[in-house]
Protein backbone atom coordinates (compact mmCIF):
# COMPACT_ATOMS: atom_id res chain seq x y z
CA UNK A 1 0.00 0.00 0.00
CA UNK A 2 1.13 3.44 -0.78
CA UNK A 3 1.52 6.37 1.99
CA UNK A 4 -0.94 8.30 -0.06
CA UNK A 5 -4.02 7.57 1.98
CA UNK A 6 -2.32 8.38 5.40
CA UNK A 7 -1.02 12.00 4.04
CA UNK A 8 -5.00 12.28 2.98
CA UNK A 9 -6.11 11.32 6.39
CA UNK A 10 -3.47 13.59 7.98
CA UNK A 11 -4.70 16.77 6.35
CA UNK A 12 -8.41 15.94 7.73
CA UNK A 13 -7.78 17.09 10.97
CA UNK A 14 -6.11 20.62 9.75
CA UNK A 15 -9.09 20.95 7.60
CA UNK A 16 -11.18 20.50 10.76
CA UNK A 17 -9.23 23.05 12.48
CA UNK A 18 -9.86 25.68 10.23
CA UNK A 19 -13.61 25.55 10.59
CA UNK A 20 -13.67 24.57 13.92
CA UNK A 21 -16.39 27.90 15.11
CA UNK A 22 -19.95 26.95 15.70
CA UNK A 23 -21.87 25.84 12.16
CA UNK A 24 -24.39 28.03 12.30
CA UNK A 25 -21.80 31.14 12.16
CA UNK A 26 -20.24 29.13 8.97
CA UNK A 27 -22.83 28.23 6.64
CA UNK A 28 -21.99 31.18 3.53
CA UNK A 29 -18.95 33.11 5.04
CA UNK A 30 -16.60 30.29 4.65
CA UNK A 31 -13.90 30.54 2.05
CA UNK A 32 -13.94 28.14 -0.16
CA UNK A 33 -10.39 26.59 -0.35
CA UNK A 34 -9.41 23.73 -2.10
CA UNK A 35 -7.01 21.62 -0.29
CA UNK A 36 -3.57 21.37 -2.26
CA UNK A 37 -1.81 18.62 -3.51
CA UNK A 38 1.73 19.77 -3.13
CA UNK A 39 1.47 19.14 0.96
CA UNK A 40 5.31 18.54 2.37
CA UNK A 41 4.11 15.22 3.58
CA UNK A 42 6.03 14.25 7.02
CA UNK A 43 5.64 12.32 9.55
CA UNK A 44 3.98 9.26 6.72
CA UNK A 45 5.53 5.59 6.96
CA UNK A 46 8.75 4.78 5.05
CA UNK A 47 8.15 3.61 1.57
CA UNK A 48 7.56 -0.21 0.27
CA UNK A 49 7.27 -1.51 3.73
CA UNK A 50 5.58 -4.70 4.27
CA UNK A 51 1.71 -4.45 5.06
CA UNK A 52 2.32 -6.27 8.82
CA UNK A 53 4.89 -3.17 9.43
CA UNK A 54 2.47 -0.40 8.10
CA UNK A 55 -0.51 -2.00 10.61
CA UNK A 56 2.20 -1.40 13.09
CA UNK A 57 3.04 2.40 11.84
CA UNK A 58 -0.71 3.54 11.90
CA UNK A 59 -1.76 1.43 15.13
CA UNK A 60 1.38 2.92 16.76
CA UNK A 61 0.81 6.49 15.50
CA UNK A 62 -2.39 6.60 17.14
CA UNK A 63 -1.14 5.02 20.51
CA UNK A 64 1.79 7.48 20.18
CA UNK A 65 -1.19 10.46 20.49
CA UNK A 66 -3.06 8.94 22.89
CA UNK A 67 -3.12 10.77 26.73
CA UNK A 68 -3.21 8.62 29.11
CA UNK A 69 -5.23 9.02 32.54
CA UNK A 70 -4.85 7.68 35.96
CA UNK A 71 -6.84 4.40 34.80
CA UNK A 72 -4.73 3.44 32.63
CA UNK A 73 -1.54 3.79 35.30
CA UNK A 74 -0.82 7.21 35.27
CA UNK A 75 1.61 8.48 37.81
CA UNK A 76 2.86 8.33 40.70
CA UNK A 77 4.65 10.90 38.45
CA UNK A 78 4.24 12.27 35.35
CA UNK A 79 5.45 15.38 33.40
CA UNK A 80 2.71 15.02 29.92
CA UNK A 81 0.47 12.25 29.23
CA UNK A 82 1.25 11.16 25.72
CA UNK A 83 4.22 10.95 23.48
CA UNK A 84 2.88 12.87 21.25
CA UNK A 85 2.33 16.05 23.56
CA UNK A 86 6.67 16.74 23.51
CA UNK A 87 6.80 15.15 19.91
CA UNK A 88 4.11 16.45 18.13
CA UNK A 89 3.70 15.00 15.24
CA UNK A 90 7.40 13.69 15.60
CA UNK A 91 8.92 16.95 15.63
CA UNK A 92 10.13 18.82 18.51
CA UNK A 93 7.60 19.90 21.82
CA UNK A 94 5.65 21.56 22.67
CA UNK A 95 6.16 19.38 25.78
CA UNK A 96 9.98 19.66 27.71
CA UNK A 97 12.05 17.68 29.93
CA UNK A 98 13.77 19.76 32.83
CA UNK A 99 17.26 18.62 34.17
CA UNK A 100 18.87 19.84 37.43
CA UNK A 101 22.42 19.50 38.88
CA UNK A 102 24.29 20.99 41.06
CA UNK A 103 27.65 22.85 39.71
CA UNK A 104 30.32 24.35 40.94
CA UNK A 105 31.03 28.01 41.09
CA UNK A 106 32.03 28.26 37.39
CA UNK A 107 28.08 27.24 36.70
CA UNK A 108 29.02 24.27 34.22
CA UNK A 109 31.09 21.95 36.16
CA UNK A 110 28.79 19.53 37.98
CA UNK A 111 29.77 19.21 41.76
CA UNK A 112 31.38 16.37 43.21
CA UNK A 113 28.40 15.33 45.42
CA UNK A 114 25.04 15.74 43.85
CA UNK A 115 23.33 13.94 46.98
CA UNK A 116 20.67 17.07 47.72
CA UNK A 117 18.92 15.31 44.76
CA UNK A 118 17.88 12.23 46.21
CA UNK A 119 15.36 11.56 44.09
CA UNK A 120 17.90 12.52 40.36
CA UNK A 121 18.79 15.27 37.78
CA UNK A 122 15.21 14.88 36.25
CA UNK A 123 12.35 16.96 36.99
CA UNK A 124 8.97 15.66 37.53
CA UNK A 125 6.80 18.20 38.05
CA UNK A 126 3.38 16.70 38.24
CA UNK A 127 1.05 13.59 39.85
CA UNK A 128 -1.59 11.52 39.40
CA UNK A 129 -2.74 8.09 40.61
CA UNK A 130 -2.11 8.69 44.28
CA UNK A 131 1.13 10.32 44.10
CA UNK A 132 1.27 13.78 45.99
CA UNK A 133 4.82 15.00 45.53
CA UNK A 134 6.51 16.29 42.70
CA UNK A 135 10.21 15.97 42.04
CA UNK A 136 11.00 19.51 41.72
CA UNK A 137 14.55 21.43 42.07
CA UNK A 138 15.44 22.59 45.63
CA UNK A 139 15.72 26.12 45.79
CA UNK A 140 19.75 26.48 46.35
CA UNK A 141 21.48 28.61 43.50
CA UNK A 142 23.60 25.92 43.12
CA UNK A 143 21.18 24.14 41.43
CA UNK A 144 21.54 24.52 37.46
CA UNK A 145 18.49 23.88 35.91
CA UNK A 146 18.23 23.34 31.83
CA UNK A 147 15.70 22.56 29.33
CA UNK A 148 15.67 19.47 26.67
CA UNK A 149 12.96 19.32 24.14
CA UNK A 150 11.64 16.59 23.20
CA UNK A 151 13.72 16.25 19.95
CA UNK A 152 11.95 15.21 16.55
CA UNK A 153 11.42 11.32 16.13
CA UNK A 154 11.85 11.49 12.29
CA UNK A 155 13.40 8.54 10.17
CA UNK A 156 14.82 7.38 13.48
CA UNK A 157 14.42 3.54 12.71
CA UNK A 158 17.65 4.37 10.15
CA UNK A 159 19.19 5.68 13.06
CA UNK A 160 18.58 2.20 15.07
CA UNK A 161 19.60 0.11 11.74
CA UNK A 162 23.48 1.48 11.61
CA UNK A 163 26.01 -0.94 11.77
CA UNK A 164 27.66 -0.58 14.93
CA UNK A 165 30.86 -0.93 12.48
CA UNK A 166 29.82 2.09 10.73
CA UNK A 167 29.82 4.06 14.00
CA UNK A 168 33.40 2.37 15.17
CA UNK A 169 34.79 3.10 11.98
CA UNK A 170 33.90 6.91 12.30
CA UNK A 171 35.06 7.15 15.48
CA UNK A 172 37.97 5.92 14.78
CA UNK A 173 38.93 8.25 11.52
CA UNK A 174 38.10 11.03 14.17
CA UNK A 175 40.07 10.00 16.82
CA UNK A 176 43.06 10.58 13.74
CA UNK A 177 42.54 13.84 12.80
CA UNK A 178 44.95 16.62 13.47
CA UNK A 179 41.95 19.27 14.06
CA UNK A 180 39.42 19.45 17.27
CA UNK A 181 37.21 16.91 16.17
CA UNK A 182 37.17 13.95 18.39
CA UNK A 183 33.34 12.20 18.58
CA UNK A 184 33.14 9.76 20.77
CA UNK A 185 30.86 6.65 21.22
CA UNK A 186 28.28 6.56 24.91
CA UNK A 187 28.92 3.18 25.76
CA UNK A 188 25.88 2.13 27.85
CA UNK A 189 23.48 -0.59 29.32
CA UNK A 190 20.78 -1.41 27.60
CA UNK A 191 18.21 -0.76 30.67
CA UNK A 192 15.40 -2.91 30.02
CA UNK A 193 14.27 -6.43 30.80
CA UNK A 194 14.42 -8.77 27.54
CA UNK A 195 11.58 -7.82 25.14
CA UNK A 196 9.04 -10.81 24.06
CA UNK A 197 9.11 -9.18 20.53
CA UNK A 198 13.23 -10.10 19.26
CA UNK A 199 12.74 -9.49 15.73
CA UNK A 200 14.58 -6.01 16.32
CA UNK A 201 17.58 -7.29 18.78
CA UNK A 202 18.12 -10.33 21.79
CA UNK A 203 19.42 -7.77 24.39
CA UNK A 204 19.22 -8.52 28.16
CA UNK A 205 19.41 -5.85 30.74
CA UNK A 206 22.83 -4.80 31.50
CA UNK A 207 24.16 -5.44 27.83
CA UNK A 208 26.60 -3.11 27.19
CA UNK A 209 25.90 -1.86 23.34
CA UNK A 210 26.55 1.41 21.57
CA UNK A 211 24.04 4.75 22.90
CA UNK A 212 22.38 6.43 19.85
CA UNK A 213 19.50 7.75 20.91
CA UNK A 214 18.56 10.82 23.37
CA UNK A 215 20.41 14.10 23.00
CA UNK A 216 23.67 12.78 24.91
CA UNK A 217 23.12 8.97 23.03
CA UNK A 218 22.20 7.89 26.36
CA UNK A 219 20.37 4.75 24.78
CA UNK A 220 20.69 1.81 21.97
CA UNK A 221 17.86 1.13 21.09
CA UNK A 222 14.22 2.18 20.49
CA UNK A 223 12.00 -0.46 22.77
CA UNK A 224 14.09 0.91 25.27
CA UNK A 225 13.73 4.56 24.79
CA UNK A 226 10.13 3.84 24.96
CA UNK A 227 9.78 1.92 27.76
CA UNK A 228 12.29 4.93 29.79
CA UNK A 229 10.19 7.60 28.33
CA UNK A 230 6.86 5.19 29.43
CA UNK A 231 8.37 5.16 33.24
CA UNK A 232 9.91 8.42 33.42
CA UNK A 233 7.63 10.58 31.63
CA UNK A 234 4.88 9.36 31.98
CA UNK A 235 4.97 7.43 35.51
CA UNK A 236 3.69 4.23 33.31
CA UNK A 237 4.90 0.46 33.82
CA UNK A 238 5.69 -1.74 31.14
CA UNK A 239 7.25 -5.65 31.07
CA UNK A 240 10.32 -3.82 29.85
CA UNK A 241 10.61 -1.18 32.85
CA UNK A 242 7.89 -3.34 35.41
CA UNK A 243 8.64 -0.60 38.84
CA UNK A 244 7.44 2.62 39.24
CA UNK A 245 10.20 5.55 39.11
CA UNK A 246 11.30 6.38 42.81
CA UNK A 247 9.10 9.23 44.24
CA UNK A 248 9.17 10.94 47.78
CA UNK A 249 5.87 9.52 48.49
CA UNK A 250 7.69 5.70 48.21
CA UNK A 251 4.86 4.54 46.07
CA UNK A 252 5.32 0.91 44.20
CA UNK A 253 2.32 1.20 42.70
CA UNK A 254 -0.60 3.55 41.11
CA UNK A 255 -4.71 3.04 40.83
CA UNK A 256 -4.05 1.00 38.34
CA UNK A 257 -2.47 -2.89 39.78
CA UNK A 258 0.70 -3.91 38.56
CA UNK A 259 2.48 -3.19 35.36
CA UNK A 260 0.36 -0.83 33.37
CA UNK A 261 0.39 -1.92 29.79
CA UNK A 262 1.75 -4.76 28.00
CA UNK A 263 4.50 -5.24 25.72
CA UNK A 264 2.33 -4.36 22.33
CA UNK A 265 1.85 -0.62 24.19
CA UNK A 266 5.71 -0.39 23.74
CA UNK A 267 6.72 -2.00 20.89
CA UNK A 268 3.99 -0.56 18.65
CA UNK A 269 5.27 2.64 19.48
CA UNK A 270 8.89 2.08 19.34
CA UNK A 271 7.72 0.50 15.61
CA UNK A 272 5.73 3.66 14.64
CA UNK A 273 9.08 5.75 15.42
CA UNK A 274 11.41 3.05 13.58
CA UNK A 275 9.00 3.51 10.51
CA UNK A 276 8.81 7.32 10.34
CA UNK A 277 10.15 7.79 6.95
CA UNK A 278 12.69 10.71 6.22
CA UNK A 279 10.97 13.79 4.64
CA UNK A 280 13.73 15.06 2.34
CA UNK A 281 13.29 17.78 -0.30
CA UNK A 282 15.86 17.40 -3.05
CA UNK A 283 18.79 19.80 -2.78
CA UNK A 284 21.38 21.51 -4.23
CA UNK A 285 24.87 20.24 -5.35
CA UNK A 286 26.08 24.08 -4.16
CA UNK A 287 24.66 23.58 -0.94
CA UNK A 288 26.30 19.72 -0.58
CA UNK A 289 29.64 20.90 -1.31
CA UNK A 290 29.71 23.82 1.43
CA UNK A 291 28.42 21.85 3.82
CA UNK A 292 31.43 19.66 3.25
CA UNK A 293 34.37 22.49 2.98
CA UNK A 294 32.69 24.02 6.16
CA UNK A 295 33.05 20.88 7.83
CA UNK A 296 29.87 20.45 9.09
CA UNK A 297 29.88 17.11 7.31
CA UNK A 298 32.65 15.74 9.50
CA UNK A 299 29.94 15.27 12.63
CA UNK A 300 26.86 15.59 10.54
CA UNK A 301 27.69 12.35 8.32
CA UNK A 302 25.81 12.77 5.40
CA UNK A 303 25.07 8.45 5.27
CA UNK A 304 26.52 5.54 7.55
CA UNK A 305 25.81 2.32 6.11
CA UNK A 306 23.14 -0.31 8.34
CA UNK A 307 23.07 -3.48 9.03
CA UNK A 308 22.21 -6.16 6.47
CA UNK A 309 20.00 -8.14 9.29
CA UNK A 310 17.69 -5.28 9.92
CA UNK A 311 14.10 -6.24 9.65
CA UNK A 312 12.84 -3.73 8.09
CA UNK A 313 14.32 -4.59 4.60
CA UNK A 314 13.79 -0.93 3.15
CA UNK A 315 16.53 0.22 5.66
CA UNK A 316 18.32 -2.51 5.73
CA UNK A 317 22.27 -2.82 4.10
CA UNK A 318 21.50 0.66 2.79
CA UNK A 319 23.52 4.01 2.86
CA UNK A 320 21.11 5.72 5.60
CA UNK A 321 20.86 9.38 5.01
CA UNK A 322 21.06 10.37 8.40
CA UNK A 323 23.30 13.61 9.00
CA UNK A 324 25.02 12.55 12.17
CA UNK A 325 27.67 10.40 13.58
CA UNK A 326 25.79 9.28 16.49
CA UNK A 327 28.93 10.36 18.59
CA UNK A 328 29.20 12.42 21.33
CA UNK A 329 31.38 15.66 20.61
CA UNK A 330 32.32 18.45 23.57
CA UNK A 331 30.29 21.76 22.68
CA UNK A 332 30.47 24.63 24.29
CA UNK A 333 30.60 25.25 27.91
CA UNK A 334 27.54 27.73 27.02
CA UNK A 335 25.60 24.94 26.15
CA UNK A 336 26.41 22.56 29.10
CA UNK A 337 24.06 21.53 31.52
CA UNK A 338 26.16 20.83 34.44
CA UNK A 339 24.93 16.88 34.43
CA UNK A 340 27.67 14.77 35.79
CA UNK A 341 29.09 11.50 33.33
CA UNK A 342 27.13 8.60 35.26
CA UNK A 343 25.52 5.21 34.19
CA UNK A 344 22.31 6.49 35.66
CA UNK A 345 22.30 9.73 34.15
CA UNK A 346 23.58 10.41 30.54
CA UNK A 347 26.01 7.34 30.29
CA UNK A 348 29.49 8.26 29.84
CA UNK A 349 28.05 11.78 27.93
CA UNK A 350 29.46 14.78 30.85
CA UNK A 351 28.25 17.93 30.93
CA UNK A 352 29.69 19.35 28.21
CA UNK A 353 29.01 16.51 25.85
CA UNK A 354 26.09 16.42 22.77
CA UNK A 355 25.47 13.83 20.52
CA UNK A 356 25.57 15.10 16.74
CA UNK A 357 22.17 16.08 16.18
CA UNK A 358 20.38 14.25 13.40
CA UNK A 359 19.82 16.69 10.68
CA UNK A 360 16.29 15.29 9.28
CA UNK A 361 13.64 17.36 8.63
CA UNK A 362 14.45 20.40 9.98
CA UNK A 363 12.19 23.06 7.47
CA UNK A 364 9.22 21.52 10.04
CA UNK A 365 10.87 22.98 12.95
CA UNK A 366 10.85 26.84 14.80
CA UNK A 367 13.36 26.08 17.09
CA UNK A 368 16.55 24.32 17.34
CA UNK A 369 19.58 22.19 19.66
CA UNK A 370 18.54 20.56 22.88
CA UNK A 371 16.95 23.30 24.72
CA UNK A 372 15.40 25.41 21.68
CA UNK A 373 17.20 28.18 22.01
CA UNK A 374 18.50 29.02 18.63
CA UNK A 375 14.98 30.28 16.84
CA UNK A 376 16.50 29.88 12.61
CA UNK A 377 18.84 27.26 10.99
CA UNK A 378 21.46 30.24 11.35
CA UNK A 379 21.29 30.82 14.65
CA UNK A 380 22.00 27.16 15.43
CA UNK A 381 25.25 27.35 13.05
CA UNK A 382 25.81 30.26 15.49
CA UNK A 383 25.82 28.93 18.44
CA UNK A 384 28.04 26.12 17.93
CA UNK A 385 30.45 28.70 18.70
CA UNK A 386 31.82 28.77 21.76
CA UNK A 387 34.49 28.15 24.96
CA UNK A 388 35.95 24.35 23.72
CA UNK A 389 33.66 23.67 21.35
CA UNK A 390 35.13 21.41 18.88
CA UNK A 391 33.11 22.76 16.14
CA UNK A 392 34.47 26.34 16.41
CA UNK A 393 36.88 25.96 12.99
CA UNK A 394 33.31 24.56 11.19
CA UNK A 395 31.58 27.77 12.55
CA UNK A 396 34.70 30.27 11.70
CA UNK A 397 34.35 28.62 7.85
CA UNK A 398 30.66 29.41 8.06
CA UNK A 399 31.24 32.82 8.76
CA UNK A 400 33.80 33.06 5.56
CA UNK A 401 31.92 32.62 3.20
CA UNK A 402 29.27 34.86 0.90
CA UNK A 403 26.24 35.88 1.87
CA UNK A 404 24.95 34.19 -1.01
CA UNK A 405 26.86 30.93 -0.01
CA UNK A 406 25.90 31.00 3.49
CA UNK A 407 22.20 31.42 2.11
CA UNK A 408 22.58 28.32 -0.02
CA UNK A 409 24.65 26.13 2.84
CA UNK A 410 21.14 27.06 5.13
CA UNK A 411 18.93 26.57 2.33
CA UNK A 412 20.45 23.07 2.20
CA UNK A 413 20.08 22.36 5.52
CA UNK A 414 17.15 23.11 6.08
CA UNK A 415 15.97 21.22 3.15
CA UNK A 416 17.40 18.17 4.82
C1 LIG B 1 7.55 15.10 28.82
C2 LIG B 1 7.99 15.07 27.46
C3 LIG B 1 8.19 13.74 26.78
C4 LIG B 1 7.29 12.70 26.68
C5 LIG B 1 5.94 12.56 27.31
C6 LIG B 1 7.94 11.73 25.81
N1 LIG B 1 9.16 12.18 25.40
FE1 LIG B 1 10.40 11.26 24.11
N2 LIG B 1 11.84 12.63 24.50
C7 LIG B 1 11.69 13.73 25.32
C8 LIG B 1 12.97 14.34 25.56
C9 LIG B 1 13.24 15.56 26.43
C10 LIG B 1 13.92 13.56 24.86
C11 LIG B 1 15.43 13.72 24.90
C12 LIG B 1 15.80 12.93 26.14
C13 LIG B 1 17.22 12.88 26.55
O1 LIG B 1 18.08 13.29 25.81
O2 LIG B 1 17.47 12.40 27.66
C14 LIG B 1 13.16 12.52 24.18
C15 LIG B 1 13.72 11.60 23.31
C16 LIG B 1 13.00 10.61 22.67
C17 LIG B 1 13.55 9.70 21.69
C18 LIG B 1 14.96 9.72 21.14
C19 LIG B 1 15.05 10.58 19.91
C20 LIG B 1 16.44 10.74 19.39
O3 LIG B 1 16.68 11.58 18.55
O4 LIG B 1 17.35 10.04 19.83
C21 LIG B 1 12.55 8.84 21.32
C22 LIG B 1 12.64 7.72 20.32
C23 LIG B 1 11.39 9.20 22.10
N3 LIG B 1 11.69 10.29 22.90
C24 LIG B 1 10.18 8.54 22.05
C25 LIG B 1 9.14 8.77 22.95
C26 LIG B 1 7.99 7.90 23.11
C27 LIG B 1 7.74 6.64 22.30
C28 LIG B 1 7.23 8.44 24.08
C29 LIG B 1 5.94 7.90 24.69
C30 LIG B 1 6.02 6.59 25.29
C31 LIG B 1 7.89 9.66 24.52
N4 LIG B 1 9.04 9.82 23.82
C32 LIG B 1 7.37 10.51 25.48
C33 LIG B 1 10.50 14.18 25.85
C34 LIG B 1 9.36 13.39 25.99
C1 LIG C 1 31.98 19.06 16.18
C2 LIG C 1 30.79 18.49 15.59
C3 LIG C 1 29.87 19.41 14.82
C4 LIG C 1 30.15 20.21 13.74
C5 LIG C 1 31.49 20.43 13.06
C6 LIG C 1 28.89 20.81 13.36
N1 LIG C 1 27.89 20.38 14.18
FE1 LIG C 1 25.93 20.88 14.05
N2 LIG C 1 25.57 19.94 15.80
C7 LIG C 1 26.49 19.24 16.55
C8 LIG C 1 25.91 18.87 17.82
C9 LIG C 1 26.60 18.09 18.91
C10 LIG C 1 24.60 19.39 17.83
C11 LIG C 1 23.57 19.32 18.97
C12 LIG C 1 23.86 20.48 19.93
C13 LIG C 1 22.74 20.76 20.91
O1 LIG C 1 21.63 20.25 20.75
O2 LIG C 1 22.98 21.52 21.86
C14 LIG C 1 24.42 20.05 16.53
C15 LIG C 1 23.23 20.67 16.13
C16 LIG C 1 23.03 21.25 14.89
C17 LIG C 1 21.79 21.81 14.43
C18 LIG C 1 20.47 21.82 15.21
C19 LIG C 1 19.65 20.62 14.83
C20 LIG C 1 18.42 20.45 15.65
O3 LIG C 1 17.67 19.48 15.41
O4 LIG C 1 18.16 21.26 16.55
C21 LIG C 1 22.00 22.29 13.18
C22 LIG C 1 20.99 22.97 12.28
C23 LIG C 1 23.39 22.05 12.86
N3 LIG C 1 23.97 21.39 13.92
C24 LIG C 1 23.99 22.40 11.67
C25 LIG C 1 25.37 22.40 11.48
C26 LIG C 1 26.01 23.01 10.34
C27 LIG C 1 25.31 23.67 9.19
C28 LIG C 1 27.37 22.85 10.54
C29 LIG C 1 28.49 23.40 9.70
C30 LIG C 1 28.54 24.85 9.55
C31 LIG C 1 27.53 22.11 11.79
N4 LIG C 1 26.31 21.86 12.33
C32 LIG C 1 28.76 21.70 12.31
C33 LIG C 1 27.77 18.92 16.14
C34 LIG C 1 28.45 19.54 15.10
Amino acid sequence: MSPRPRALFSFIPLAMLACSSPPEETTSARPTRTPTTSVDAFDVPIAGITSEFLADFNDGDLLFSTPLRDSDGLGPLYTRTSCGSCHDKANRGPGLVQKMALVEDDGVTPASDQSELAYGHTVHPLTAGGGMTPILPPDDPKVKVTTRFGPPVLGRGYLEAVSDDEILRVEAEQAARDDEIHGRINWVSYASEHNEDTRFHDYDRGDTLIGRFGLKARVPALDDFTADAFQGDMGITSPLRPTEFKNPDGLTDDQKPGIDVGFDSVNLRANYVRLIAIPRRTSDSTGAALFESTQCSVCHVPSLHTRADYPVSALADIDAPVYTDLLLHRMSDELADGLPADPGVDGQADSFSWRTAPLIGLRFDRTFLHDGRAKSVTEAIELHRGAHSEANASVDAFDALTADDQASLVNFVEGL
